[in-house]
């Protein structure tokens, strides 16, 4: 009963330190020896008070032996926003000289993948010690970290089209919201801080992706946002980071070059805990699933068209499909106490990733309420006593038809290969999965949010989910998910929770 008594001492503990918490348990996991002496913490009773010069450590003098430039500087001069109203020079995604079919045939596995190894022993000649065989890259070769392949440009040239925007986007919130506008947010200097180096973050990934794509690496655009209030600039940074890195997901282990991706994952790592701040920043469970999503390029391509008023002559254009917007009437505010109470189209506007409203009641909103479960102001993790969604939900959607003029510009122009929509289909963590739509008008149609989860004990549908209209229920995993293109009628996005 030793380690029960430990247990005990260290819930003791922890209660005299931060009374009232309950005592620490979890259920199921016994024994649990603690290897630590469970001493209860000292009481605090003195603190620091001075601050400044102290002891003298062994140090020497360096600089760094070369400075690359960046592609952009901090902060970037004049800025303009707003949407575009001239006409385009050129319309359409750029295409290749020769498309070779209306879509890709599905194949059966490649006949080289059958390696299964049943007792764990390796089966060939190691290359060197400590060097099993196998893996890309590995045999010596020189890295050269460059995109390989029409594809690799496509796909790293978008990654910089986002990459611009954030660096933009993070600046423009600190730059037009006050000191005191953050702070009734709940939002610190400090916090501003984090802001600020998260689009110090971008010039870094700018610069890294520029480089691997060459002298057509595209400029910074121009932008037109969505937000009127702090929140909803969080609430759409949360958003646009989720695409930005979710995009990524799907393509980067289908890039040619091995090297890119290296450079690249490197990145995105930095991109999935900005998203992870912003939910924190609003007061969102900050990572409420167990694997980030990957989408196809031409959604996140979708997702992120619609902010992008127009750029400069001669940017690099992108090849990637534009779909028709699909709007979720009833999406889940996470401003409100009860998401449950949202209003039909509680939205700043009608781009498919425009933030929830938050200029609601403040009866009705958990921005200020200082209750736990119904919390919603800046914390590094929040319950939500009333969930903003849940399995069996009802969503109701409306859907654009395609032929609409979007992005730099305008001088894009959406499409859908698709037949009527029967289905919806829902990307998040390790899966699709579809529900049935069923239509009740022009354009106008619901469905019920799916109880599926990823394994036992995980609802796979959680977080900013990825829906889609489509007209086929095709069986697809995270390797094969762009072969869903040619069956997408409308692309949208939920707030889940
Ligand atoms: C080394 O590996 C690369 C793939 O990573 C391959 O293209 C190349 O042919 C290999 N070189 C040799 C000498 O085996
Ligand atoms: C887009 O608009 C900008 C600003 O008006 C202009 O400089 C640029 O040439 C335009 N590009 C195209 C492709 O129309
Ligand atoms: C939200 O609606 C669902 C379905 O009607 C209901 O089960 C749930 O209790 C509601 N939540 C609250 C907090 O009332
Ligand atoms: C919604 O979007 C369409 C274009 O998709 C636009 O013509 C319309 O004015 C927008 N409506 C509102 C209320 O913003
Ligand atoms: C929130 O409530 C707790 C206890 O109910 C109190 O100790 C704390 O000061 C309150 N915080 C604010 C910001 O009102
Ligand atoms: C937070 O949520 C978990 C899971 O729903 C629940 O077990 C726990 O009691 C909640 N804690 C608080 C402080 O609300
Ligand atoms: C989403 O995740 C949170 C945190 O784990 C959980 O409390 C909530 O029930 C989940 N929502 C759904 C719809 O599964
Ligand atoms: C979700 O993905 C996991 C991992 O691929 C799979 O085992 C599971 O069956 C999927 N669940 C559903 C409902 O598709
Ligand atoms: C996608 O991959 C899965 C295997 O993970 C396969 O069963 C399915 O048939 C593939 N879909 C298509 C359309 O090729």
């Amino acid at each position: 009963m030793l380690s029960r008594s430990l247990l005990t001492g260290a819930a003791l503990a922890s209660l005299a330190a931060a009374a009232p918490a309950p005592a620490s348990d979890v259920p199921g996991y016994t024994d649990a020896d603690a290897p630590y002496a469970t001493e209860t913490p000292a009481p605090v009773t003195k603190l620091a008070t001075s601050f400044g010069l102290d002891s003298q450590i062994s140090a020497t003098f360096t600089t760094p032996s070369t400075e690359p430039p960046r592609v952009s500087s901090d902060v970037t001069g004049h800025t303009s926003h707003g949407p575009y109203s001239g006409t385009p020079t050129t319309t359409g995604a750029v295409q290749a000289p020769t498309t070779l079919a209306s879509t890709v045939s599905a194949l059966p596995p490649n006949p080289t993948a059958t390696y299964y190894n049943k007792d764990g022993t390796l089966t060939e000649p190691a290359p060197a010690p400590y060097v099993p065989a196998g893996g890309l890259g590995t045999n010596g070769t020189e890295p050269r970290y460059m995109v390989n392949s029409d594809f690799d440009f496509e796909s790293i040239l978008l990654g910089l089209y986002q990459e611009w925007i954030e660096l933009d986007l993070f600046n423009n919130g600190l730059a037009t919201f006050s000191e005191e506008d953050f702070l009734a947010a709940g939002l610190t200097a400090e916090h501003r801080e984090l802001i600020r180096f998260m689009a110090d973050q971008e010039t870094g990934h700018a610069t890294l992706l520029s480089r691997m794509l060459g002298e057509a690496a595209a400029p910074q655009c121009t932008y037109n946002y969505p937000f009127t209030t702090v929140r909803e600039f969080i609430d759409f940074n949360a958003k646009l980071t989720r695409w930005g890195e979710s995009g990524v997901w799907g393509f980067i282990n289908h890039l040619d070059s091995r090297e890119v991706g290296q450079m690249l994952s490197q990145s995105i790592a930095t991109e999935a805990r900005q998203e992870m701040s912003f939910r924190q920043m609003l007061g969102l469970h900050p990572q409420p699933v167990w694997f980030e999503t990957g989408i196809p390029q031409s959604w996140a391509w979708t997702y992120l068209a619609p902010y992008i008023s127009s750029c400069p002559e001669g940017t690099t254009r992108l090849a990637w499909q534009n779909f028709p917007a699909l709007h979720v009437v009833n999406n889940p505010n996470p401003n409100r106490l009860s998401a449950n109470d949202t209003k039909d189209f509680e939205v700043v506007g009608n781009r498919t990733a425009d933030p929830s409203d938050s200029r609601i009641p403040s009866d009705e909103s958990c921005v200020n309420l200082n209750v736990t479960g119904y919390n919603c102001g800046p914390a590094i993790s929040r319950n939500r006593s009333e969930p903003l969604s849940f399995p069996g939900r009802q969503v109701r959607f409306t859907w654009d038809e395609p032929g609409q003029a979007v992005g730099p510009n305008n001088s894009y122009v959406t499409s859908s290969t698709a037949g009527d929509p029967k289905f919806v289909a829902w990307v998040s963590q390790l899966n699709l999965t579809y529900t049935p739509l069923e239509v009740t008008g022009q354009n106008k149609g619901f469905t019920y949010q799916p109880p599926d989860v990823v394994y036992q004990g995980e609802g796979a549908v959680n977080e900013t989910v990825f829906v889609a209209l489509t007209d086929s229920d095709l069986y697809l995993t995270p390797f094969n998910l762009s072969m869903i293109n040619p069956h997408v009628k409308a692309l949208g996005l939920y707030t889940a929770g």
